[in-house]
């Protein structure tokens, strides 16, 4: 069995009450921080674990921390990203539902190193009965003494707000975030300045994503070099990962980074294989925005080495035969699957949630979702495959925020490995049929 540090007690009845998560030895890196640590000591810790952000981009934590301005007199605050809107990605929503103690124990201690006194949880506008679930366990948090004036009599106060947001994907990328949660439209800001410098009302802040926020309890019991024993090279500690998709069991699961990736779709610790004995045809595997693979390139590198779990691994070959770990949401797909539809329905999601800033994001995304429904519907030709690769190219790095290129790279990498799923809609428009019925399942207008 592979190491758990966040999941496990996630089984124990009742963990999410006060009552029961205190009794398990909840709080105690609170404690241990108060008592027996500096802040600058906590971030060292942090730094040595080599945890890297979970939310997406995978950027070292502690680097991220010692980056934050502390200008002497002026408030500087933490907040918690739990937007979690990319398609294929429900693991935040798992550990705040099962586990709400651990995210405002996360809080606690993560706002003592930063020497924040004010920290913020923005929580999806979807997640409304998360929201309640966080909202009960912070009451049951202030009445305990753990937040609030004079933690515990150890000499810290700090009060944490919940601020739900109206549904849009875009409010999960860390400066649209930031408007959002000053009352604002969720417009991403140009970077410079980044938050660490000027992020809520301006002042020093630091966006870190739910699962970053629970390891950092693990972090400080255990301390920093334990952590990072665990895990494969600059991939330390484990990784929550949201399986969905064609598997035996699909489901949220913790794994020591470094699996193998071939163990955790097919043994039965993990997701149990493809089902309905189907053979496995392609996998994203770090939620919407990295690039597909198939089913050959996601086991193994083009080195013939196992693929593994991992920010390196699955990076291994760029973007010609690689992707990314991103967010961690996995999603499998078997023989059957169409890929055109598959990547209609993600275009349609970036189109939707595009803010519109930027004219290659707000335009290009519109054009790419209506030349795939073209052909989807057997009407397109080869020259708009040819197309629909020139838009992405023409999305990728020219947007303020990552949104453009979350967009273009879907599109990339399957006209890139599945071109014969394409040109299969153009030159067989029998295939027609079967898009009719996808049209009324979704009810979705006809081209
Ligand atoms: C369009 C878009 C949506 C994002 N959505 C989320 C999200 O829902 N949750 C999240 O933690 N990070 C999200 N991110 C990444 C954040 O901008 C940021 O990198 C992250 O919250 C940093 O936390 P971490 O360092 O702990 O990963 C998103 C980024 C983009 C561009």
């Amino acid at each position: 069995m592979g190491k758990k540090l966040l999941l496990e007690k996630v089984n124990i009845p009742g963990i999410e009450t006060y009552e029961v998560y205190r009794r398990e030895g909840g709080y105690k890196s609170v404690e241990k921080a108060l008592k027996e640590m500096t802040p600058e000591a906590m971030v060292e810790e942090v730094k040595k674990s080599g945890l890297r952000g979970r939310g997406g981009a995978g950027f070292p934590t502690g680097m991220k921390w010692s980056f934050l301005a502390k200008p002497e007199g002026v408030p500087r605050h933490l907040v918690c990203n739990a937007d979690e809107s990319e398609p294929g990605t429900f693991k935040d929503r798992y550990l705040m539902e099962k586990l709400p103690h651990l995210l405002i124990e996360g809080m606690i201690v993560s706002s003592i190193a930063l020497g924040a006194n004010t920290s913020y949880i923005y929580i999806r506008g979807e997640y409304a009965y998360v929201y309640k679930i966080m909202e009960k366990a912070i009451r049951e948090a202030y009445a305990a003494g753990w937040l609030g004036k004079n933690i515990q009599g150890l000499g810290y106060d700090l009060d944490v707000h919940m601020q739900i947001g109206a549904g849009a994907y875009i409010c999960g990328e860390e400066t649209a975030l930031l408007e959002s949660l000053e009352g604002k439209r969720g417009n991403p800001r140009i970077k410079p300045p980044f938050p660490a410098v000027a992020g809520l009302w301006g002042r020093p802040t630091v966006v870190n994503n739910v699962e970053t926020i629970m390891a950092v309890v693990p972090i400080i019991n255990l301390g920093g070099d334990a952590y990072a024993a665990i895990g494969v090279g600059k991939s330390t500690g484990t990784k929550l990962i949201s399986a969905s998709g064609h598997l035996n069991k699909p489901g949220v699961y913790e794994i020591e980074l470094g699996l193998p990736v071939e163990e955790f779709i097919y043994s039965d610790e993990y997701c149990g294989g493809i089902r309905n004995g189907r053979k496995l045809k392609a996998v994203v595997a770090g939620g919407s925005s990295v690039p597909i693979l198939p089913a050959h390139l996601i086991t193994h590198t083009t080195n013939g080495e196992k693929r593994l779990m991992s920010y390196e691994s699955l990076a291994d070959g760029g973007f010609e035969s690689g992707t990314m770990l991103g967010s961690g949401g996995f999603i499998a797909m078997d023989e059957d699957t169409s890929i055109v539809k598959n990547l209609y329905t993600f275009t349609r999601f970036y189109h939707h949630e595009s803010c519109g800033q930027c004219s290659p994001c707000r335009e290009g995304t519109g054009w790419m979702e209506k030349i795939l429904n073209k052909i989807l519907q057997g009407k397109g030709t080869l020259e708009d495959v040819d197309l629909l690769w020139d838009l992405q190219k023409n999305i990728e790095g020219k947007t303020i925020c990552p949104l453009g290129d979350a967009a273009a790279w879907p599109v990339a990498s399957a006209i890139r490995h599945f071109r014969a799923d394409f040109e299969e809609y153009v030159r067989n428009p029998g295939q027609i049929r079967d898009v009719k019925h996808y049209y009324r399942l979704h009810n979705l207008a006809e081209a």
